[in-house]
């Protein structure tokens, strides 16, 4: 691989993924259809806990993050395991469709899963729009936004004290002491030999 980098500039938004029992930030989203109710798909690492809740779930949603986002939603929704704490019990959301969404969101899709197709390191889950809604009209945050301002809007994590591990090939931040010996990037599936130390 030449230079990797050049992954960060294919860029799409940032959303909260929820389904019932806990959610992640994704960024692999595309429409994937068009009409009235179009297809969205959406790719989840098998490694999130989110991945398993989809197995579970028939509908899940994505939140669209403004590029004004409380960092307590990214470190949360994306640093965070659903396993280990409730990611809703400090974010406010409401029901629709059976599926909480954000209400500090720009607005939300509600799909019902349609396909899961094996993407090795992810499964592309496929969803049919059932239920969307406005709340904001203001500028959603991209993923390049997010790479070049990272810093702010993790400043929560950071402001910890933990050491932040950068994915050399991706630019996802792992948080933590030292990076698990069976660590998998959740962006990108690589493993913890691709990580390096940021200094300030
Ligand atoms: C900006 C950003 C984009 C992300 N995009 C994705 C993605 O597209 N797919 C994915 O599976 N994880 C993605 N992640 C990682 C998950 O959000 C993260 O691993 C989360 O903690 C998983 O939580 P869970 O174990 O509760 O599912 C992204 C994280 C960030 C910060």
């Amino acid at each position: 691989m030449k230079n990797a980098k050049i992954t960060r500039k294919i860029t799409q938004g940032v959303y909260v993924l929820t389904t019932k029992g806990g959610g992640c930030i994704v960024d692999a989203v595309s429409r994937a259809s068009a009409g009235e109710q179009p297809l969205f798909t959406v790719a989840v690492a098998k490694t999130n806990h989110s991945h398993k809740l989809l197995e579970e779930n028939e509908k899940f949603a994505l939140s669209v993050l403004g590029e004004v986002t409380d960092p307590e939603i990214i470190e949360t929704f994306g640093f965070k395991c659903s396993k280990d704490c409730d990611k809703f019990e400090k974010v406010e959301t409401e029901e629709v469709e059976g599926v909480p969404v954000l209400k500090e969101s720009l607005g939300y899709i509600v799909c019902e899963k349609v396909d899961a197709i094996d993407m090795e390191t992810h499964t592309l889950y496929v969803g049919r729009m059932v239920e969307a809604d406005v709340l904001d009209d203001k500028k959603p945050m991209s993923y390049a936004y997010y790479q070049e301002h990272k810093a702010d809007l993790t400043k929560k994590t950071t402001e910890q004290g933990k050491t932040a591990w950068v994915c050399t090939a991706c630019g996802y931040v792992y948080y933590g002491d030292e990076v698990p010996e069976d660590y998998k990037c959740p962006l990108c599936g690589l493993g913890k030999k691709y990580f390096k130390k940021k200094e300030d």
